[in-house]
């Protein structure tokens, strides 16, 4: 038996270690890496690995160091944990008593229809979500729209955790493209150009609009001065642009609140870019003190480290053109610095965490824009900014997300699309009924299901990946998709009204009161021991901001149920305290599926 190392170190500054390691693994929350949840189901609910990087340290063996880990941990645990099993080189395998997993389980369900008895944050903080954000007469995309879903996901769930979120919506309502814009106007809708009578005027299809401007603006070379001149104008708030401008941005709005309306996304704040306009120039004189911002071809620009183009040169982000227009980079360091420095009441939000929910192609930019504004001091250290990217939503051949013809695809199309189809497959399972009624329930679940459908299908897919829609997958019952999902939730609200003996109509569902949980069977079990991880899953989306990981647990959850329900009957238990523990198995069970659900933005029903 080799003998430790002698060590070099005090009792007492060993002890202290240890300790530090046992505070560490104490909350068992997922923030903390000593303690994590087991990797595998059997070697219990989480494992501590922290003796094996310890024991070199204190000059003990790692099996040693986890036993002396153990024995400072037990008082704090023995009431929720079995005794902890050290196993192999020193891992320490955790597994909560099948007491505090029946009570846990019991609570759960007691708070079903709030917050499933998973408390609020310790650390609260304010958060910007800057999501959405579609530019103003131009289409409004795919990628808007998975920005806007995960963007609206990462609120939810954020704001559940108890932080105070912002959900603000950068849209694109500024640039050089209005002068060509204004200048179309004048020519093709005058009444736009007047206040008095330019709310009233439709400007009909707004990319039509964009392309017959642009179209002018590549051919004809006096409109193109125009155009130019007419930036100008706008920017030093000349009457006739403006009203012309603003009766663009009202028109685009109103066309991306109609999909916002049909996506039930609800309180995103419209801060478009032009909010920080007057800020601009503010921001490139603080970058010129600081002398990081130079001239390079009359144009002002900011180098930062590790930033090439393709030969080689370093690549600068430009803040002002050589015409003195400022660019995106400008108006998002301008817009940093409104969102992390500037008090509430002076129009800003001092948040301490601001997340950009944009495609992945935009993540250099966002690189090198936090990167200027850490060099510029334009934020407290503390602050944190975060690129939330994703991938491009391709079509089923794995090209380019395309009508037949090969045009753009519409989003309210495709919304609408989705929800026919679900529609149908409602109708064909549903017995026919010409009841008004019927075909109002129809369409309403149509609608739930089939926005549903697209939802679920972006979130449940690493957001990072390239993702490729397809309604049959999206709207399949069965897989990882959103109607399985509701079909799940939905006859798990069936078992209770039978048990219960309701008839229950849409509506005026009602929840069984939770009872005593009794572990009967090894299904039982391992629902519960899922169950319980939904704090910790919440924890790391809080942290991670993958919301895949929501619908993973969602179908792995789903699954256990299936073979608790399998195994073990509910309405047919054997005693009417089985009968009533398994009722509360179901009400927790669901609660979750719907808590769940509803982070993702999606409605649930009880009868489907
Ligand atoms: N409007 C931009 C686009 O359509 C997205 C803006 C993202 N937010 C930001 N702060 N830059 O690509």
């Amino acid at each position: 038996q080799p003998q430790p190392e002698e060590p070099t170190m005090s009792k007492e500054e060993k002890n202290a270690i240890v300790d530090a390691a046992v505070a560490a693994a104490k909350p068992f929350s997922y923030e903390d890496v000593m303690v994590t949840p087991a990797t595998r189901d059997d070697f219990g609910d989480y494992q501590c690995n922290a003796a094996m990087g310890l024991a070199k340290a204190v000059g003990m063996n790692p099996r040693e160091c986890a036993t002396k880990i153990v024995e400072r941990l037990r008082p704090d645990i023995q009431d929720i944990m079995e005794e902890p099993e050290i196993a192999g080189p020193g891992f320490i395998n955790l597994r909560f008593k099948q007491e505090y997993l029946a009570a846990a389980a019991r609570a759960m369900a007691q708070d079903a229809q709030g917050k499933l008895a998973i408390p609020p944050t310790s650390n609260q903080k304010k958060i910007v979500v800057d999501y959405s954000s579609p530019n103003i007469a131009k289409e409004m995309h795919v990628g808007h729209l998975r920005s806007t879903i995960i963007g609206d996901t990462l609120c939810n769930l954020l704001d559940f955790c108890g932080h105070d979120v912002v959900r603000l919506n950068h849209v694109g309502d500024w640039g050089t493209q209005f002068g060509m814009l204004v200048e179309h106007l004048r020519d093709e809708y005058p009444a736009a150009l007047n206040k008095e009578t330019s709310q009233d005027v439709d400007l009909g299809d707004l990319v039509m609009l964009y392309k017959a401007a642009k179209k002018r603006f590549d051919e004809d070379e006096d409109f193109k001065t125009r155009a130019r001149e007419g930036v100008v104008k706008l920017q030093a708030g000349n009457a006739e642009e403006i009203a012309a401008w603003e009766s663009l941005c009202a028109a685009s709005r109103v066309e991306y609140q109609k999909i916002y309306d049909v996506l039930n996304i609800k309180g995103l704040e419209e801060r478009g870019e032009s909010f920080y306009n007057p800020l601009l120039s503010g921001v490139v004189e603080d970058l010129e003190k600081q002398e990081l911002a130079v001239e390079s071809n009359g144009a002002k620009v900011v180098y930062l480290e590790g930033y090439e183009a393709r030969d080689g040169s370093p690549l600068p982000i430009l803040v002002q053109k050589s015409d003195g227009g400022f660019n995106y980079a400008t108006t998002d360091l301008a817009a940093i610095r409104q969102r992390t420095t500037i008090a509430a009441s002076e129009g800003g939000e001092e948040a301490d965490r601001v997340l950009y929910v944009t495609d992945s192609g935009q993540a250099q930019h966002f690189d090198m824009v936090f990167q200027a504004a850490r060099k510029a001091s334009f934020i407290p250290d503390s602050v944190s900014l975060e690129h939330v990217p994703f991938g491009l939503v391709q079509g089923e051949d794995g090209k380019k997300f395309a009508t037949r013809s090969g045009d753009t695809v519409k989003l309210k199309d495709l919304l609408n699309e989705a929800v026919r189809i679900a529609g149908d497959d409602l109708k064909s399972r549903n017995e026919d009924s010409s009841d008004a009624a019927f075909a109002e329930r129809i369409d309403r679940v149509a609608t739930i299901v089939g926005i549903a459908a697209v939802k679920y299908a972006d979130l449940s897919m690493n957001r990072e990946s390239n993702y490729r829609f397809s309604y049959e997958r999206m709207l399949s019952l069965n897989g990882n998709t959103a109607p399985y999902m509701l079909y799940a939730y939905a006859r798990i609200c069936g078992i209770i009204r039978k048990a219960s003996g309701q008839e229950g109509s849409d509506g005026d569902f009602e929840w069984p009161e939770a009872s005593d949980v009794i572990i009967s069977h090894d299904t039982e079990l391992e629902l519960i021991r899922n169950l319980v991880k939904l704090p910790d899953l919440i924890n790391d989306v809080e942290q991670s901001l993958y919301p895949h990981k929501l619908c993973e647990y969602l179908f792995q959850t789903s699954q256990k149920f299936n073979q608790f329900y399998g195994a073990c009957s509910v309405n047919n238990a054997d005693t009417p305290e089985l009968k009533a523990s398994r009722l509360t198995l179901c009400t927790a069970t669901a609660g979750t599926i719907r808590l769940i659900l509803n982070l993702l933005g999606i409605q649930t029903v009880e009868r489907l």
